[in-house]
């Protein structure tokens, strides 16, 4: 087996690995997780001052949008936030007050939601271009698999565990990239998107998230 035979199967295996090992039930109210979105934690603001009243996120401050995304998906980050797997001085204390029910709560209002339009303005066809090949093709000899492998059809997320990254926004992207590269990301426990981000330069980096960000979150 080749190097590249060799990353594909692992891909595959892994994806299957994540999938069967994971299947906890949805718990959340969503009307009582409105509320609290409105209300936030106590310590930090309300989630719609950054992510928007319709949980569309905000380009120019890497707010991610949060709106329509897998419900379990949006639970661990939550948790992740709380338990310091993931770090991010913006955001970190708005969630650390909620309890168990509370973040299950935010998760299914939230998952409720409808994904929000692609709203990258980018024209840099060049950088677009670069993106695209990357993101659906991948790079075999840097051993960068193709996004879509992991992030599914238009890279419109699969299950709980492989979150959407289509129309998310450049900002974010580039943010979350760095953050697997520099530490302060560490949900990933099978360190999946951790090799493929530690592969990618900043060119890379910044092609695959202006790309992403012009293509649309949903149907
Ligand atoms: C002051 C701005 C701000 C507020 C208020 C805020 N967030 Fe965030 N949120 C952010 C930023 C910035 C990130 C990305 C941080 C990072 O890089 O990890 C983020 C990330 C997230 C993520 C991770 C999304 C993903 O795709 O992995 C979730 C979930 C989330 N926020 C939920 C909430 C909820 C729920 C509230 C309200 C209780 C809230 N946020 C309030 C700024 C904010
Ligand atoms: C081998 C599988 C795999 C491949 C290939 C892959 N990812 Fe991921 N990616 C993941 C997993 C798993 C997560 C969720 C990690 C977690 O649980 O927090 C993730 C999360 C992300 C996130 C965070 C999304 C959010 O809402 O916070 C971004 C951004 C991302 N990937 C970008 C990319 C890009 C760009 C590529 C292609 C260059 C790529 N990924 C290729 C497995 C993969």
């Amino acid at each position: 087996m080749n190097n590249k035979q060799g990353l594909v199967v692992y891909c595959i295996l892994s994806a299957l690995l994540l999938g069967a090992s994971l299947s906890v039930s949805a718990k959340g109210d969503p009307e009582s997780g409105q509320q609290l979105s409105m209300k936030g934690d106590g310590s930090g603001a309300p989630c719609m001052a950054c992510h928007g009243p319709n949980g569309e996120g905000n380009a120019a401050g890497a707010f991610p949008y949060i709106a329509g995304m897998n419900e379990q998906y949006l639970y661990r980050q939550m948790k992740a936030y709380q338990t310091g797997e993931r770090n991010n001085a913006v955001m970190s204390m708005n969630v650390d007050n909620f309890n168990e029910q509370q973040l299950h709560d935010i998760a299914a209002y939230y998952a409720s939601l409808s994904k929000p339009a692609s709203t990258s303005k980018d024209t840099d066809s060049e950088l677009l271009k670069q993106g695209e090949r990357l993101v659906s093709i991948g790079n075999w000899e840097e051993y960068i698999p193709p996004c879509s492998t992991c992030h599914g059809p238009n890279n419109r997320g699969v299950n709980e565990n492989f979150p959407g990254i289509a129309g998310q926004h450049a900002s974010y992207i580039k943010q979350q990239i760095n953050a697997w590269k520099n530490g302060n990301r560490k949900t990933d426990k099978v360190q999946l998107m951790e090799a493929v981000a530690k592969r990618l330069s900043d060119a890379q980096i910044e092609a695959v998230s202006a790309y992403l960000a012009s293509i649309p979150a949903s149907e």
